[in-house]
Formats: C-alpha cells, structure tokens, sequence
C-alpha cells in the first residue's frame, strides 16, 4: 500500500514537470533571472542585531546566535538588494519554477515567528511542515537541518526569540502553476526527502571528534551541498529540483552564474586544511583568485564567525568526502557550463537557437570560421545573449562550451 502511494506521489510530480515543460520560455527568462542576478547585485553583508536577552538564559541565546551564524540564515532571510530589516525576509528566491519570498522569522507575533512554540518551529527545521501543517519548499534547507539535534534547534529559537522583532507582512510567492500548490511536494518528499527524514546526525566512532563536527556543519547546518552538489534535474541542469544527488556529494554545481566547485577529496586531497580555511577568512580561491558572487556571502554572512577549530573540522570533512565524480560527459567544462546556461534556450532549440545534436541546425556554423563562432557567442547575435548569460565565465570557458556543442552537432559527443 505504502509502495503505491508512493508511486502515485511519483506520477503527480511527474505531471507538473512535464506541464513545467509547456512553460518552458517563462523558466527560461526565470533561470536567466537567476543566471545574472548574482553578478549585477554589489555585495552588501548584513550586520547582526544586539540581542535582548531579559529573562532568558544569556547563555543559551549565545550558542544559539554562533549556530544561526553557522547555519547562515541571515543570507536568505534578509532581503539585502534592498538593505531590509535584518532576518525579516522578503528577499526573493527565483527557481526554476518562479519567485519564492522568504518568510520574517523575527519574533514578531504577528508577521513572524514570536509565537511559534519550540515543538512547532523544530517540526518545520526538520520536517518542512509548517505550524498550519503546509510543506515548505525545498528553497528552505530543511533537507539539511534535519541532521540538527533537537538541543542545537532550542538554542538557534532561543536566539531568535531574542533579536529586535520586525512587524513585516510576508511576501505572497509568485509561483507557476502547478508549483503554487504545495501539496504537490508530498511527491518531492516521497522522491527525495524520505530517505532523509528522521535519521538525524549520527556520529561515525571510527572518525574524530573534529572530523564528526565538520561533517554535522557541512552535511547539516552549513548546507554546502545546496550549492555544492549536482541536483537532479528536469531535462538540464538548469532546471535543478533542489535535491542533491547523494552518491556525486559536493562534486560541484553551476549556481547564480557561478561554479560551485569540487570540495570534495578528488578535488582537495592535497591541499592542506590550512590553505582551504583561506578560502573562508580570506576569500582567497584554491587556485588563487578572489572568492566571488554566493560564496562572499557564505563567507561574510556565516564562515567568517565561525572558530578556528570548526573551520579546521570543516576542511578536513571535506578532505574526506568520496563521492563518485559525475560522468565524464557532464563534467567536461564545456558540458558542465552548456549544462548550467546554454541548455535552457539550446536543449529545445527555442527562440531560434541551434537546438543541441541537431546536425541541420549546426550545418551552416560548422563551415564557418570557429573565430568568428566563439565570437559571436562572447559578444552576442540576435537573441543569442552575450556569453549565453554566464557572465562569470570567461572567454576560454564559453570557447570549451562552444567546442561542447560543435563536436555534438558533428555527433561526436553523446547527446543526454
Ligand atoms: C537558502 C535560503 C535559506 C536559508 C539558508 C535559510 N532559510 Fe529559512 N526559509 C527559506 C525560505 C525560502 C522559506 C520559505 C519556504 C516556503 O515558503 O515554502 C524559509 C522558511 C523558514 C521558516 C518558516 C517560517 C514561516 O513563517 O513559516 C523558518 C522558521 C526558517 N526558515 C528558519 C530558518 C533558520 C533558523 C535558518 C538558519 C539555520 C534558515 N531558515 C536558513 C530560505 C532559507
Ligand atoms: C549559496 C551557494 C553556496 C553555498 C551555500 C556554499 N558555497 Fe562554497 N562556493 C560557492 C561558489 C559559487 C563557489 C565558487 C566561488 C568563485 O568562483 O568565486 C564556492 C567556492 C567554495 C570553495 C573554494 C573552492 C576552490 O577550489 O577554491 C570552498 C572550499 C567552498 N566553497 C566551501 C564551502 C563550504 C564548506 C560550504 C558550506 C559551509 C559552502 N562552500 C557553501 C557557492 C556556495
Ligand atoms: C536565451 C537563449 C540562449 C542562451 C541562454 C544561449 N543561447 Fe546560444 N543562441 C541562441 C540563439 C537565439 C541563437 C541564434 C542566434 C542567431 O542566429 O541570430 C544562438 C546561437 C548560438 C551559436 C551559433 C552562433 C553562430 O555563429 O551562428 C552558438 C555556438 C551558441 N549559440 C552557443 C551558446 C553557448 C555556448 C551558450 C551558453 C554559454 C548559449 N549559446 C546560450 C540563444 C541562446
């Protein structure tokens, strides 16, 4: 019976992807929405507010303002572009599937979560129900905070009891039918969220104290993965459904016109715990390099107040984590950044785009100068956007992407 309810939930999540398939150009406008968004906004860092702890334990609210840092909720519960009361939310989200606003989660009682019990608001960090018994959507990193112990959760409410209430009405989300219907996340849930649920954090003994922490502050509070790690997706990877793929853990995912890179152990196996905690004080990139777009903001926002001794567990988590690394097709730098940008316009050939493996589409521009077709590419042509949207890419970057989909056109490269 279970097993066939299950199926069921599949077959409705199934059905609002494919209807997301008719919808295809106003996704396309979201995800270069979302594509440019990171790269046009100067970044602003929010400061954290005095607390008032009358009548509460000062000790307890300490803990819990270390862990809100750490889980770095201020980044989204804050609308920065437009400088708004600090964890009053607002800020909008895009997806794939339209605009998600984040919720006040200042003590507020009306606007926000002042009147929230701490049963209800543990039941939403690690169930993804709401007090009203809504699904929240997976833009909310519930999936992550369910590894947090029950403890850790009283402290993080007891902080936010504590910080200067915002009376602030919530924005109402503007999301594409069938999306706004959040009871169609049960089928996200049974696909993605159920294997999850309830596990919690369990500490591997045969590991150290240090290298558990990390792995509870990477798996669970810090949510990495969200950005970090390939998603299953609808057709392309830019149409991500917000659930990482377990067995290519933190292996990298395009984001907000970024890479997220490889943190796994193929990626930082030889570099020393010392070098990849730069990465978090001093914004300073593996290979060198200034750490840009939404990892300054993990860094300024979260990592930059976390101790010497977490940042150190973080890096040797993640010096530890093996993942298998995606197969070799998608993790091509071509393929990865037609994945990530290209995809949404060349997958389907929409709007007069070259559609992707389509020989008689390609035929004329395989003859042509390859010059004068990165060229084009780089500066734009006709509804051919300048760089395809990536504005973090670099020329080499967009000229991989290029030979990506020129060798497909000529049926050299697999098409999936
Ligand atoms: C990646 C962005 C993101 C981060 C990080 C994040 N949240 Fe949220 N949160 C959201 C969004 C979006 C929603 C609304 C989801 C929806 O409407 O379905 C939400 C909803 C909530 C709610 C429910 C509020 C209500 O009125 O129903 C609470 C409580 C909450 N978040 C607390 C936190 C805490 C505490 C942290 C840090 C430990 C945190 N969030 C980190 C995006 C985020
Ligand atoms: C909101 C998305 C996002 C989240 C959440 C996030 N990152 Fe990142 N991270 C990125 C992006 C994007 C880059 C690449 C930055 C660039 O190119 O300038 C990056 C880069 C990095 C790098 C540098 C890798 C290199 O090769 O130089 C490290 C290390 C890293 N992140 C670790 C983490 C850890 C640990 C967490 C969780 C605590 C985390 N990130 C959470 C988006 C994110
Ligand atoms: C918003 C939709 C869109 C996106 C995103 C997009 N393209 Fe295009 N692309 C087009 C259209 C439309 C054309 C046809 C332009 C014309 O012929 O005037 C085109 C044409 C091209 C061509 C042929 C150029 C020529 O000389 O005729 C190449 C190569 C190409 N795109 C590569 C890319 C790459 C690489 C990316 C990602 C980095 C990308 N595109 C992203 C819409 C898009």
């Amino acid at each position: 019976m279970k097993k066939r309810i299950r199926f069921i939930f599949g077959i409705l999540l199934l059905v609002a992807a494919t209807m997301a398939l008719y919808t295809v150009l106003t996704i396309q406008n979201n995800v270069k929405q979302m594509n440019t968004e990171a790269s046009q906004t100067s970044p602003y860092f929010p400061e954290y507010p005095a607390v008032n702890t009358q009548g509460k334990n000062p000790a307890l609210v300490k803990r819990g303002e270390y862990l809100t840092k750490a889980g770095d909720c201020i980044t989204c519960h804050t609308n920065t572009p437009e400088k708004g009361a600090v964890f009053a939310g607002a800020l909008p989200m895009h997806t794939p599937f339209g605009t998600i606003y984040s919720p006040n989660i200042t003590p507020d009682k009306e606007t926000g979560i002042g009147n929230w019990t701490e049963e209800q608001f543990i039941t939403a960090m690690t169930k993804g129900i709401s007090p009203q018994g809504h699904y929240y959507y997976p833009a909310f990193p519930y999936y992550y905070f369910s590894k947090l112990t029950h403890d850790d959760l009283i402290a993080i409410k007891a902080y936010l009891d504590s910080i200067p209430a915002v009376h602030e009405e919530s924005r109402k989300n503007e999301m594409m039918k069938p999306f706004n219907l959040r009871f169609l996340q049960l089928g996200w849930r049974e696909m993605f969220f159920r294997s999850q649920e309830l596990q919690g954090y369990k500490p591997d003994a045969k590991q150290t104290t240090s290298w558990n922490r990390g792995a509870y502050l990477v798996e669970g509070l810090g949510h990495c993965a969200m950005c970090h790690s390939p998603s299953y997706h609808i057709l392309t990877q830019s149409l991500p459904l917000g659930a990482p793929i377990k067995k290519y853990n933190l292996t990298g995912a395009p984001i907000q016109g970024y890479l997220a890179s490889n943190i796994s152990q193929s990626h930082l196996a030889s570099i020393s715990e010392a070098e990849i905690v730069k990465v978090f004080t001093e914004d300073r990139l593996i290979g060198g390099g200034k750490v840009k777009g939404p990892m300054l903001e993990v860094n300024h926002d979260s990592l930059r107040y976390l101790s010497h001794d977490d940042l150190y567990a973080i890096a040797t988590y993640l010096k530890s984590v093996k993942s298998v690394t995606p197969s070799k097709s998608s993790v091509a730098p071509g393929a990865t950044i037609y994945e990530g940008y290209c995809a949404s316009c060349h997958a389907l050939g929409i709007g007069g785009a070259p559609k992707f493996g389509d020989p008689a589409a390609w035929d004329a521009i395989l003859k042509a100068k390859v010059d004068g077709v990165y060229a084009n590419v780089i500066h734009g042509m006709g509804g051919m956007p300048a760089k395809g949207t990536c504005l973090s890419c670099s020329d080499a970057d967009i000229k991989q992407a290029v030979d990506y989909m020129l060798s497909a056109a000529r049926g050299e490269t697999g098409t999936q």
